[in-house]
């Protein structure tokens, strides 16, 4: 495409023999030649050195939105793991081109559920209540072909952004909500709006059935026993430890975080929500927060007037996994016109997927 340019390598390896300086310097270039052609989401647990490539920042509701948004792009380049660059393939027009630099990251949350397990699940659940008494709700955190189970049921995708919403609205009409993969966004979720925790019951996914103890006819949601490690990290210790060390200091964690940890904490959001309470907190606030260590120790540089530490020291290993070697690789070959790391989403899989993340952007 651009004249100047260097051509691409042929091997993302082969990138990595560059110094970090030449092979952002050599993102940079691609990246200018691209100019309107091409749009780079980046989620708020990218390392400084890929967000500062970010046109546009957000949590997982936020950069669905703005890939369902882009209309001109041909290119849209995510910083992020696979199920969030897969939603946005599914979102975004028939014509652009969705690229995982990483061309690999894949969430072991979304890997702890797979269609077979739900399907049991959903099979096992209606035998008891009845058909149509469930509503199946997926968080963002999975594959697409669990989304495209949830949208051919009647279902929505949701992120910690809108689980409450989603949940309310997946008990419209009396009906319960069958929700899959994170036990802890659905148990903090459903305790939130009142419900109390044996309502709740739990899908053993090594058992394939519902935990024992749960009395069927009290539950309200049955939540699939997956979880993130990132964030079942952080202990009721760790709230009590740093409100020691810090007096007055405000603990807020991500949904993903246990119940317990959620209650022994101020406040709890997602990626956005965290960025919004920091940044709008008055100089001299303090804040431990629980969630990705990328995104606090950001947070801490971007708000010098406030003190922001991690509530522990927590990294995600996928999100890791986009750097400026693998950038510089992908934005090279698609300025030669050679586009590598794309991200494709069979057709009959897209469609019922695209129901489910339709209502998830319904819900808000
Ligand atoms: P957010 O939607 O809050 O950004 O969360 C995504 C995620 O993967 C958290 O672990
Ligand atoms: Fe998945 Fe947890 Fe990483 Fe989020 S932080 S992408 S849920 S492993």
């Amino acid at each position: 495409m651009s004249q100047e340019l260097a051509p691409p390598i042929d091997t993302v390896r082969a990138y990595r023999s560059l110094t970090q300086e030449e092979a952002t310097a050599r993102a940079w270039a691609a990246r200018h030649a691209l100019g309107d052609d091409l749009v780079i989401l980046a989620h708020h647990y990218q390392s400084d050195e890929v967000m500062d490539f970010a046109d546009f920042r957000g949590d997982s509701l936020e950069l669905s939105k703005v890939a369902a948004a882009q209309t001109e792009a041909r290119y849209i380049l995510f910083c992020g793991v696979d199920f969030m660059a897969e939603s946005a393939a599914i979102l975004c027009g028939p014509t652009q081109t969705v690229i995982l630099p990483a061309g690999d990251a894949p969430c072991p949350m979304a890997g702890m559920t797979n269609l077979a397990g739900i399907e049991h699940a959903w099979d096992s659940l209606e035998g008891m209540w009845g058909a149509g008494s469930l509503t199946p709700l997926v968080y963002q955190n999975s594959s697409a072909v669990v989304k495209a189970f949830c949208g051919r049921n009647g279902g929505a995708v949701c992120t910690s952004s809108n689980a409450e919403a989603a949940i309310t609205w997946g008990l419209r009409e009396g009906k319960r909500v069958l929700f899959a993969p994170d036990r802890y966004l659905a148990t903090n979720s459903a305790l939130a709006l009142g419900y109390d925790m044996d309502q709740i019951g739990l899908w053993d996914r090594q058992e394939d059935a519902l935990a024992t103890g749960a009395d069927p006819n009290r539950l309200v949601l049955v939540a699939w026993d997956g979880y993130c490690s990132v964030h079942r990290r952080f202990t009721v210790e760790d709230v009590e430890r740093i409100r020691q060390e810090y007096p007055g200091i405000r603990v807020i964690v991500h949904p993903e975080c246990t119940p317990e940890v959620v209650q022994a904490s101020d406040a709890a959001g997602s990626t956005a929500y965290i960025v919004r309470a920091v940044t709008e907190a008055p100089p001299d606030t303090r804040f431990a927060i629980g969630t990705e260590l990328h995104l606090v120790l950001r947070l801490a540089k971007e708000n010098p007037d406030k003190t922001v530490v991690p509530l522990r020291r927590s990294s995600c290993v996928a999100m890791s996994r986009t750097d400026v070697y693998n950038l510089a690789y992908s934005l090279e070959h698609l300025a030669a016109g050679n586009p590598v790391n794309v991200v494709t989403v069979p057709p009959d899989v897209a469609r019922d997927a695209q129901t489910a993340l339709q209502r998830m952007l319904e819900i808000g």
